[in-house]
């Protein structure tokens, strides 16, 4: 893009601001900000002025689960064919490791944490390891596919080969980067990171399908004959991934996507919960989460909205490419951005200072046909780590390693 059809898409956009140093810039530095100008869709910004599209709701109703009950009646066809599906090397897995990790706070990666006390476990390791299992179940390596972002990719892949995949067979595992957003402030100005760069952020953990189309990721799924993707959050370290009995239930009763749910802690829980939107499977968000719905019950008297999704669900690849051309919602997230004020310098914000731009997986669902709510014992499947301490931390994460014999 040249320097003149910058000013241009740039005062159109209401965005002159970000040319502000132009001068001052090297030859290069002036290339690299031309680029990321031609690059950046700053319409993005035009939501904040209708917030409320986004989130806007239909009519919600229950979306009945599989409960560990009847999964165990049904346990020895579901494994049966599952293991036949991951034998048959129709399943793949894609690890979500694009997000920043704010509350984490840590400079790395999120999957570069250390968790171990007598001995390093990296959470990456800890994903490897539980994926290990599966392998020698069923005699057969699984495609991993990871998704990074611009902030953390270098990071990442040089870790994976330091660490030698940590024993996975490296031919097997692929990495793509998610697309970027720009991050602006409360007004829609986009922010400047540096001089010649603008503010962005990975564009949520909903952007993955279509950034593996992107970089050519979806070939190599084809060519391998992948057909089904189980897609998973890093930082649940006990997350169980091709799960061969989660994926033969999917399959046994023919749903376009299936979702590891965990019975709620209580009712106002902070997850989302499955459940029907406008009679399409949805996720009600827990500060959606009316009173009413809260307190509805289900012809056993138990809590209707009563399982909540931790972000581990296997996707028919097919039924994500139908609806591949349908552009999902963008959401605006509150976020601590760093930014350079008025006199130039790198301020980073001990409180958020403005919006990030992201895609949900739970707009994918959205669009497909059929749901499978699958429950799996909540001690020994769920283990996030999104703070460094207290609820959903490092602390309590260790905790239930502990509880299920990993050492640590
Ligand atoms: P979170 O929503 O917890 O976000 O991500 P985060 O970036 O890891 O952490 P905070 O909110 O800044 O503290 C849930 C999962 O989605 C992935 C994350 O890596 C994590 O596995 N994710 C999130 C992406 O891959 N890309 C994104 O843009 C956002």
């Amino acid at each position: 893009m040249t320097y003149e059809e910058a000013v241009k898409k740039c005062r159109d956009a209401g965005q002159e601001h970000v040319l502000k140093y132009y001068e001052e810039l090297t030859k290069e530095e002036k290339e690299a900000l031309l680029t990321q100008i031609g690059e950046t869709d700053f319409t993005v910004t035009a939501m904040i002025k209708d917030k409320e599209a986004a989130t806007r709701k239909g009519k919600i109703e229950p979306l009945t689960c599989l409960q560990l009950a009847q999964i165990e009646q049904e346990k020895e066809q579901f494994l049966k064919t599952g293991t036949q599906a991951i034998r048959e090397g129709k399943v793949g897995a894609v690890l979500l490791a694009g997000g920043m990790g704010t509350r984490l706070g840590s400079e790395d990666p999120k999957g570069m944490y250390n968790i171990g006390l007598t001995k390093d476990v990296f959470i990456f390791q800890r994903l490897i390891e539980n994926l290990m299992d599966v392998v020698r179940q069923t005699d057969t390596w699984i495609p991993l596919y990871v998704m990074t972002s611009d902030k953390n990719h270098e990071a990442t892949t040089a870790f994976f080969e330091e660490k030698e995949y940590f024993g996975y067979c490296r031919d097997q595992v692929f990495f793509f980067r998610q697309e970027m957003a720009p991050a602006s402030d409360y007004e829609g100005k986009v922010y400047l990171e540096a001089k010649n760069k603008i503010s962005t952020s990975p564009n949520g953990n909903g952007g993955w399908f279509s950034s593996m189309a992107k970089w050519g990721i979806l070939d190599k799924v084809h060519e391998a004959g992948v057909e089904w993707l189980n897609v998973f959050a890093v930082d649940n370290v006990l997350q169980r991934i091709a799960d061969p009995c989660f994926v033969g239930a999917v399959l046994e009763k023919n749903c376009a996507v299936g979702a590891k749910v965990v019975k709620k802690s209580a009712p106002d829980e902070k997850v989302g919960v499955m459940c029907l939107e406008d009679k399409r499977p949805s996720i009600v968000e827990y500060y959606e989460l009316t009173d009413e719905l809260m307190n509805t019950k289900d012809e056993n008297g138990d809590p209707a909205y009563n399982f909540g999704v931790i972000l581990n669900y296997l996707f028919s690849v097919s039924q994500l490419e139908a609806i591949m051309a349908k552009k999902l919602p963008l959401h605006i997230v509150e976020k601590k951005i760093p930014y350079l004020d008025e006199t130039g310098q790198l301020v980073k914000p001990e409180v958020p200072n403005g919006y990030k731009f992201e895609q949900l997986v739970l707009d994918m669902i959205r669009e497909l046909p059929s749901c499978l709510p699958y429950e799996v014992v909540r001690e020994k499947e769920f283990a996030p780590i999104k703070n460094k301490s207290g609820v959903d931390s490092v602390e309590s994460a260790r905790e239930l390693c502990r509880k299920n014999g990993i050492g640590l």
